[in-house]
């Protein structure tokens, strides 16, 4: 990684900073697959059992989706077979997830429930006998949610939410929600663009 910077102030950042590509990996593995709270949608984009929405935690692909105890879950967009993208709609409302490409199925809370064929066809193909749905588990990633608005992290041994915005930020967003309540309003409208934008560390 080049080591150049101008000058003794931090104050200017130059220009190859912003397009190094190691720089780049390194800010994909160490935020968005790190110790850190990722933006991934609002609670009320799926409100029901089996509503779902395609996010991203940096450039990995991601599925907000509600289970069917109406807990909130962040699987990888990523099927255990053969690595592709399963869910290629937006959003939507399902009652388990296929992969298109070999139909594995996955419920809401990411564990493998099938797989087509997995005896094989009259005694030829199949999986081989030690194969375990229990091992093919889509990603899972912690999540929390403040105010309707929820978050995503690769490292299950991240910090608590309110933790890691610190008190002035977790204070002000309830500064927000709590001036906002009232007929119309809801905590999840509360989050603006610029708020989120503020409570980032
Ligand atoms: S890649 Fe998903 S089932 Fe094969």
């Amino acid at each position: 990684m080049r080591a150049d910077w101008p000058g003794e102030s931090v104050s200017r950042i130059p220009n190859w900073l912003y397009t190094d590509p190691e720089v780049y990996a390194r800010e994909q593995a160490r935020i968005f697959g790190g110790r850190s709270w990722c933006y991934v949608g609002l609670g009320v984009e799926v409100p029901g059992p089996g509503d779902f929405k395609r996010s991203f935690v940096g450039e990995r692909p991601v599925i907000l989706v509600r289970d069917d105890a109406g807990a909130l879950r962040v699987l990888e967009n990523r099927c255990a077979h053969r690595g592709l993208q399963l869910c290629l709609r937006p959003h939507g409302r399902v009652r388990e997830l296929v992969c298109p490409y070999h139909q594995w199925t996955y419920d809401l809370t990411g564990r493998l429930v099938g797989v087509p064929f997995r005896r094989g066809v009259k005694g030829q193909g199949g999986m081989p006998p030690e194969f375990q749905l229990e091992a093919h588990a889509l990603g899972s990633l912690a999540v929390a949610e403040r105010h309707g608005v929820v978050f995503a992290s690769f490292d299950a041994g991240t910090e608590p939410l309110a933790d890691y915005l610190g008190p002035a930020s977790a204070s002000r967003c309830t500064a927000r929600s709590s001036s906002r309540s009232g007929p119309g309003a809801s905590g999840a409208s509360t989050f603006t663009a610029a708020t989120q934008s503020r409570v980032w560390p």
